[in-house]
């Protein structure tokens, strides 16, 4: 419809030009084919010898992705499904600075352009007591919020939420476990405060402690004792202890885990 509305004015006002670059291309056109044919020869040659040099990999990575050849139904599902998730955790103490600190210097950030490579765990550091309890290193307060993170976890199992939620209680690791501060930090992050509050309180209270219990002894198995210690693929990644960077080969940067984590999501 535009083009026959336009009028014949413009369309004339290109055509001497076009016309005469079409001429001009008449009167070499002839000439060159001649000359062109060796070099399209050749050139096919110089395809045919790489193409037997390389690894059928190349040869498809080649072909136009819009033929249909290149959208082969069998290769692309054999490379979504080779993809594993990469686990990654970290273990703290919810009182802990140290944990404040590597959770948002390293572990938030590396997680939001990460978190659909890897598998996140969020484990605490405790000590199991003889009588089916835990011991936290700055008190019983501190069991109470690690069970309240536990809690979001459980419930809002996205790490988005659940890791935003912490973040949020962990900036203000002095007043965990404070009604208040949880309250805040539920309604920032659109979490339920009532189920929250249900599950650090179900079987009085004999549920989160079972959560509790669960996560310390995972930390224990792992051999970790401080916190923060960031894990990935189940070794040390990274150790967040007295304010400083320690066991952190690969370097304590955003970059350098999420380097890290997409180099094992593409080799998983
Ligand atoms: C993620 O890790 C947990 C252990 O923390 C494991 O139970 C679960 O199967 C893993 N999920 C996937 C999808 O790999």
């Amino acid at each position: 419809m535009p083009r026959a509305t336009m009028p014949a004015s413009a369309v004339n006002i290109k055509h001497p030009g076009m016309d005469q670059e079409k001429g001009g291309r008449m009167l070499v056109a002839p000439a060159r084919s001649r000359r062109i044919r060796p070099l399209v020869l050749g050139f096919i040659t110089v395809v045919l010898i790489y193409l037997s040099w390389s690894p059928i990999t190349t040869v498809l990575s080649l072909l136009p992705s819009t033929s249909g050849l290149g959208g082969m139904p069998y290769t692309s599902t054999l490379l979504t499904a080779a993809k594993a998730p990469v686990p990654l955790e970290a273990h703290i103490m919810s009182k802990c600075p140290d944990a404040q600190e590597c959770l948002r210097m390293l572990v938030l950030p590396a997680m939001v352009r990460v978190s659909e490579k890897v598998n996140f765990t969020l484990s605490f550091i405790g000590t199991p007591t003889a009588n089916d309890g835990v011991d936290c290193m700055h008190g019983p307060g501190e069991c109470m919020g690690n069970i309240v993170e536990l809690c979001a976890a459980e419930l809002y199992p996205d790490p988005k939420l659940y890791l935003g939620f912490t973040m949020c209680l962990m900036k203000e690791y002095e007043h965990i476990p404070e009604k208040s501060l949880i309250e805040d930090c539920a309604l920032e992050h659109s979490l339920d405060f009532a189920k929250l509050n249900e599950c650090a309180t179900r079987d009085d209270g004999g549920f989160g402690m079972g959560l509790l219990r669960d996560s310390v002894r995972r930390s224990k198995d792992a051999g970790v004792t401080k916190s923060c210690t960031v894990r990935l693929n189940n070794e040390i990644y990274c150790v967040r202890d007295g304010a400083e960077w320690k066991d952190c080969p690969h370097g304590p940067g955003v970059n350098d885990l999420v380097i890290a984590v997409e180099k094992l999501y593409q080799s998983s």
